[in-house]
């Protein structure tokens, strides 16, 4: 049963400088909605329990969104605006969800999944990277289904251009199931174009099993470099874990970069 998401949300947003050095990419607003709230409805959705956001000190503002408690009961006592009561009890709901752990030093999303440890207690959880969005259609519940039929691993997946696959986590297909799903015999982070085993790419949604952790430590990056969960995937399914790459029905919406913020603000305004 896959009750626990994690999200890491410690990234400095390089991407979308000037803005991420006084503002949380995740907090910026698609269709007036926080972008991390779109993530969380998806989570919840698929019957997901509990989430850990994984932030840094620096990303402190994400905690305070949904924990502002006596700033909502100060406004409440007041004036009893019923609207303004709705608003917080749609964060307490959040809120009552969401724990959180700390990556101060941001060394990649294997770091990240790392601290997420202690709490992880089934065999296997969600990982959403909010910087992509899947509209339409809910990716993790659909993941869910496929990870409950083959018992195995899952991972969001995409045909991307071949001159963009530096870009992204790319994957070589070992065999297919059907038409939405793929036995992944490799993976390999950002390669370059020539390095490429295909253009599928993984998209940001992880069924892990709790194994991941160990793999993550056994990666040793040198000073300075992250640590990719693509790498410690690539141990797993060296050691014979089933990874499947699931071809989603949804639209995607890449939040992480300018352009693609403002287009993700369109696409989403015309649901
Ligand atoms: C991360 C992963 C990459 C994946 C991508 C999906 O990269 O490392 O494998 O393809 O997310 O968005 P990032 O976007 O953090 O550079």
């Amino acid at each position: 049963m896959i009750k626990q998401a994690i999200i890491p949300l410690a990234g400095l947003g390089t991407r979308l400088l000037p803005l991420t050095s006084v503002f949380a990419k995740e907090l910026l607003p698609i269709n007036g909605r926080p972008g991390i709230e779109y993530i969380l409805d998806e989570c919840i959705e698929a019957g997901i329990k509990e989430i850990i956001f994984i932030i840094s000190t620096k990303k402190l503002m994400i905690k305070k969104y949904f924990y502002s408690d006596q700033f909502y009961k100060n406004i409440i006592k007041k004036k009893k605006d019923l609207k303004i009561i709705n608003k917080y009890k749609k964060i307490l709901k959040y809120k009552n969800k969401i724990k959180f752990v700390f990556q101060n030093i941001p060394r990649g999303t294997g770091d990240a999944v790392l601290k997420t440890q202690k709490y992880i207690k089934n065999k296997y959880f969600l990982m959403l990277l909010p910087d992509d969005l899947i509209i339409k259609k809910n990716c993790s519940k659909a993941m869910i289904k496929v990870h409950k039929k083959y018992k195995s691993s899952v991972m969001a997946s995409m045909k991307v251009k071949k001159n963009n696959v530096s870009r992204w986590g790319i994957y070589k297909i070992n065999n297919k199931l059907n038409k939405r799903n793929f036995v992944i015999e490799s993976v390999i982070e950002k390669p370059t174009v020539r390095n490429a085993p295909s253009n599928n790419a993984v998209i940001g949604r992880y069924i892990l099993p709790r194994s991941i952790f160990n793999k993550i430590k056994s990666l040793k990056p040198k000073r300075g470099e992250e640590v990719h969960i693509t790498d410690a995937i690539q141990l797993l399914i060296n050691d014979k874990e089933k990874f499947i790459a699931h071809s989603f029905e949804g639209k995607y919406l890449d939040c992480g970069t300018m352009n693609g913020y403002i287009n993700s603000c369109k696409e989403v305004g015309k649901l």
